[in-house]
């Protein structure tokens, strides 16, 4: 079996997946844990870009959703919100939820993906006797190698490598941001997620970035825990940003996270937050600020606009 077939089963079974019992905060957080600093300063930036639309992919169980409706809300703004959720969850009032992206056809607004990309099940690459090979998975336990059956997906893997590297990459992820691009009438598409530019990606995991979450321990094999932990990988940023600029797309932004709140107004948001709070609550939530713009080191914010809109 092919490890995006694998990580399908352990992840994303609708009986036993792990995106279908498992709350974030489990094993891993994301920035949409921190209060409302993350979702209030990007619904800002949304408003200060007229944003009346904004397709979330990934909203899990919409904590993002309701913070920025909240602050459009506050704001007297007009937002029309939708949500495409792979796993199921309680529906949150004021969306309307699709099923795929073909429901929407054309869309004039924002499609925003937090930590989405690298939940898209991928493949494992090995570069054995001077070409790219496959590493397979055997029984749930283990991985072999062998030739690559769809010869056309290796223009996606680097060139001039060493042996023995180990490449991560989700073929399935590309196609998906694919088909975003091809509704987006106008507008801009927004992922933010964790990884590096190619260079920094081989030279970090040599092995491939394959990171395993259990119960905010962190470890690199797929096969323990089977079903119960989180497996993810890092993005390509090199990758993701020529795949964009191939369809079309001009990258506008792409800045590290903390930097990228930053500049969008984190601290006006966190006074915002804070007015009325005792000085231990305030202390907390610029607590908090300083975790999002420091500890997410290796996040990126990356937007991009197609040509000519
Ligand atoms: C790591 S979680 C991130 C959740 C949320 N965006 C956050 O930052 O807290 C990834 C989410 O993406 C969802 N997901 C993965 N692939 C998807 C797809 N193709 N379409 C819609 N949702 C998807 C998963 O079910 C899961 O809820």
């Amino acid at each position: 079996m092919r490890f995006d077939e694998f990580l399908s089963e352990v992840l994303y079974n609708p009986q036993k997946g792990y995106y279908f019992r498992k709350k974030i905060g489990e094993d891993y957080y994301t920035s949409i844990s921190f209060e409302k600093l993350f979702s209030w300063t990007f619904a800002n930036y949304f408003i200060n870009l007229n944003i009346e639309n904004i397709l979330e992919i990934g909203a899990n169980e919409g904590y993002f959703a309701k913070e920025a409706i909240e602050f459009y809300k506050m704001k007297n703004k007009k937002l029309n919100y939708f949500i495409l959720e792979r796993a199921m969850f309680k529906e949150i009032e004021g969306v309307k939820y699709i099923k795929n992206l073909k429901e929407l056809k054309e869309f004039d607004g924002v499609i925003f993906q937090n930590e989405v990309l690298d939940a898209i099940e991928f493949r494992r690459f090995i570069y054995k006797d001077g070409k790219w090979k496959e590493l397979y998975v055997r029984d749930f336990k283990e991985f072999y190698i062998d030739e690559i059956k769809d010869k056309e997906i290796i223009k996606y893997l680097p060139e001039n490598v060493f042996e023995g590297l180990i490449y991560d990459v989700s073929i399935k992820a590309l196609e998906f941001l694919k088909e975003q691009v091809e509704i987006l009438r106008k507008g801009f598409i927004v992922i933010v997620d964790y990884g590096y530019e190619r260079d920094e990606i081989i030279e970090r995991f040599p092995n491939g970035s394959l990171t395993t979450y259990y119960k905010h321990s962190v470890s690199d094999n797929p096969f323990e825990n089977l079903y119960e932990q989180d497996i993810t990988y890092f993005l390509d940023w090199t990758l993701i940003k020529n795949f964009l600029k191939g369809l079309n797309v001009d990258i506008i932004v792409f800045e590290n996270q903390g930097k990228f709140l930053l500049e969008n107004g984190i601290l006006e948001i966190a006074e915002i937050i804070s007015k009325n709070l005792s000085e231990l609550e305030r202390f907390k939530i610029f607590n908090k600020v300083k975790s999002l713009v420091f500890d997410f080191h290796n996040f990126y914010v990356l937007i991009g606009a197609p040509r000519g809109t």
